[in-house]
């Protein structure tokens, strides 16, 4: 696929992602949908060696403003229907990736915006990142998954009055509520998203991926997660890693993992 909208830059098995619409404060248009449905299915599992991927938005105002809403007008019930379980899949794909996927919260993160941040393992935000889910304002409600993984972020009680209001939340208090992982300078979003992919990929592989697994399926309703650790411990015991970094630990000496 010819990405017209996603810059891509990988550099040391990080793939940056930008969502590249400034003009329309990078909302989510159709076409931005397709490219990162196509990125997250088909690209960045072919990335040799990938660490991580950050996402993040084109300039320094917006993340993701939200879907875009000039694609709103005239949709029919099952149309809306339809929209809404394509962008709930999507941020599922990006949810249930393998490898961590950071959300670089360089400014508005609101509605489906707001929703694609939360479907990211981490979000790191920029002191002028604000967040919200401001759908009550057209007449609609989060459709990519918003009134569920607020929640699941910032409680019922502080969710249900965002999701009420349209009101916004800054960085510092996105950070207080459990939103975001950490704030800092802006401008300074992308380079600490890599910083803390670096970090996770000094650890084990499969590990890893089985955490994005056992957290997920805190949060599956079908899913017994308990269960699903039992299982999963269970697997890491044949990686060549657990071997490895166990040896490492009684020999004292660094782990070096290979990923197996
Ligand atoms: N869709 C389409 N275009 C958008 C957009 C969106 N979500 N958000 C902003 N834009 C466009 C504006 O129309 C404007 O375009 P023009 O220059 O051609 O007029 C441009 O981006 C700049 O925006 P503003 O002039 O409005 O900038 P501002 O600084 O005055 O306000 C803002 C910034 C508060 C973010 C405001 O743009 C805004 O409220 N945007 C809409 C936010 C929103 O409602 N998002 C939810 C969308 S619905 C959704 O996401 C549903 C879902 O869950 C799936």
């Amino acid at each position: 696929m010819q990405y017209q909208i996603l810059q891509i830059a990988i550099e040391n098995g990080i793939a940056v992602v930008t969502i590249s619409r400034e003009k329309a404060l990078n909302a989510l248009n159709r076409q931005t949908m397709d490219e990162l449905r196509h990125f997250f299915s088909e690209t960045a599992s072919s990335i040799e060696g990938l660490k991580g991927v950050v996402l993040t938005g084109a300039g320094e105002k917006a993340f993701v403003a939200g879907a875009d809403i000039t694609e709103f007008q005239g949709l029919s019930p099952e149309q809306g229907q339809a929209l809404a379980q394509r962008g709930q899949d999507l941020f599922f794909l990006i949810e249930k990736f393998s490898k961590p996927v950071v959300a670089a919260v360089n400014g508005f993160a609101l509605g489906g915006g707001c929703e694609l941040a939360m479907s990211c393992h981490l979000r790191i935000a920029g002191e002028k990142a604000r967040f919200g889910q401001p759908e009550v304002n057209l007449g609609l409600i989060p459709g990519y998954g918003g009134t569920q993984r607020l929640i699941q972020y910032i409680g019922k009680t502080k969710a249900t009055e965002l999701l009420m209001t349209a009101d916004m939340l800054g960085a510092e208090e996105a950070l207080r509520l459990g939103l975001v992982n950490s704030v800092v300078p802006a401008g300074e979003e992308v380079g600490k998203a890599v910083e803390l992919i670096e970090k996770i990929a000094t650890k084990a592989p499969v590990a890893i991926s089985k955490i994005i697994e056992t957290v997920n399926a805190y949060f599956a309703e079908e899913v017994d997660g308990f269960a699903y650790e039992v299982a999963a411990f269970g697997q890491c015991c044949a990686t060549e890693d657990f071997k490895e970094g166990a040896a490492a630990f009684v020999e004292k000496r660094k782990a070096a993992f290979t990923g197996k």
